[in-house]
């Protein structure tokens, strides 16, 4: 394979030639492939190639709506971006379920974020200490530049504290950092601050008599927000009478009792957490895409946050008290609606002014609410009917797409589906019924 210096400098046609002579020499559709996804717009083919690097094309996802979701009492049309089949249908089955059972309520229960300066020193660990209560004010007055339009918003530096982690590793300290970053996921805000909190504290040790005194001084190793964010987080529920749960008083016991062990088995099984939180992740990363977040961070976050007890567990709780069912989820995440993406893409953009543009609070809650909703709708499955038949009904589109199955094909297939399971081998054999005849 080819070896290339200056990729990056060659224009987007050089790029795509040299790719395909080096890469795909023989994919003889691959230029018309790469052109085909491009923007007939060509300043909106800019806006998408200048978000990243490198780019010879865009890589389009399905951005569909769940509707008729009451959340505080307020209904919305939730944009999601997801290709896998299904999970609309599922969270929109879910909202409508929980619409005529009082809606979803939601509380935010914090919205602080975490940023460390990681730095070694091999001195006295008090010496530290009595630096660091000298300089705080300082570290603090030397972000004035950048903390200036984030107070403004009515957010900022919340806190630093010294932490000695030399128990763990050794000469290991760090600046625990706080912050509020109101409406912006504030990674830029968080970074810039960090960073410069580093160059005081290594400029003001310089000057400090005891550590010139030895010749040790802190050294910093990095300065990074975290994506872990335990006290950046909210809390979806929805509730009702048992009664409400099946048709007959009989059939809504026997689902609250296997939907509850369903919930218990997630708690204390990780292999069974995994999967259960991906599918409450099926619903967040939706909303996290759709709105031009960063799905990746509220990925890493949200599965620390799922093990932060003794082992992996369920993001989702639930309760049967005195007749009443209750079913939440309690999940960091650090979301923006402003900044970034927000006011750049405009399928964002549109997704936001759906959502009635929210705050990043308002955010939260309505993405908890997605994931609650998609759990709510995949365990009922898996208790009840099992997962497949509502699955393979919604996959039905992508093996007749693989098929290359004509209209009128596709009419009959639905058709047939209505009364049979859907398999990839039953949809095989009805094509080629329909198709010897
Ligand atoms: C599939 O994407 C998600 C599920 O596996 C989630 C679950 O098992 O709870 C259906």
């Amino acid at each position: 394979m080819s070896k290339i210096s200056g990729f990056s400098k060659l224009t987007k046609i050089e790029k795509i030639d040299w790719l395909i002579t080096h890469y795909l020499p023989s994919y003889s559709q691959a230029e018309s492939i790469i052109k085909q996804y491009w923007h007939t717009d060509e300043a909106l083919q800019k806006l998408h190639d200048e978000f990243t690097e490198n780019t010879i094309s865009n890589y389009y996802l399905p951005l569909g709506i769940a509707p008729n979701f009451k959340i505080d009492e307020k209904l919305y049309a939730i944009p999601m971006a997801i290709e896998e089949s299904s999970v609309i249908a599922a969270a929109s089955k879910a909202a409508k379920f929980w619409q005529d059972r009082g809606g979803f309520k939601t509380e935010v229960l914090g919205t602080t974020k975490v940023g460390h300066v990681h730095f070694t020193y091999e001195g006295d660990a008090q010496v530290l200490k009595s630096f660091f209560d000298a300089i705080k004010p300082q570290l603090i007055s030397e972000t004035a530049s950048i903390t200036k339009n984030m107070e403004k918003r009515g957010g900022g530096i919340k806190d630093i504290t010294l932490k000695d982690k030399t128990k763990d590793l050794e000469h290991y300290y760090q600046l625990y950092c706080t912050f509020e970053t109101v409406d912006a996921m504030g990674a830029n805000f968080i970074n810039s601050c960090l960073e410069q909190f580093g160059q005081t504290l290594e400029k003001e040790a310089r000057q400090y008599a005891a550590f010139t005194a030895e010749e040790v001084y802190p050294e910093v190793v990095m300065c990074i927000l975290s994506n872990y964010v335990p006290e950046c987080l909210v809390r979806a529920e929805v509730s009702c009478p048992v009664a409400q749960l099946g048709a007959t008083d009989e059939e809504a016991q026997e689902f609250v009792k296997k939907f509850s062990q369903a919930i218990r088995i997630a708690q204390i099984e990780p292999y069974r957490a995994v999967t259960h939180n991906k599918g409450i992740m099926n619903g967040i990363d939706a909303v996290v895409l759709a709105t031009g977040n960063d799905f990746r961070a509220v990925e890493a976050g949200v599965h620390a946050y799922a093990a932060r007890e003794e082992s992996y567990s369920s993001l989702t709780k639930v309760s049967v008290d005195e007749g009443n069912f209750k079913f939440w989820i309690q999940v960091p995440l650090a979301l923006g609606t402003i900044g970034g993406l927000t006011s750049l893409h405009p399928l964002v953009k549109m997704s936001l002014a759906m959502l009635d543009h929210p705050s990043a609070e308002q955010l939260m809650r309505i993405t908890a609410v997605a994931g609650l909703a998609q759990n709510f709708a995949a365990v009922h499955s898996l208790v009840t009917s099992g997962i497949q038949k509502g699955h393979m009904k919604m996959h039905l589109m992508n093996i007749l797409n693989q098929f290359e199955a004509s209209d009128e094909e596709r009419t009959e297939a639905v058709e047939y589906f209505k009364t049979h399971t859907v398999s990839h081998s039953e949809v095989l054999h009805l094509l080629e019924k329909l198709r010897s005849k």
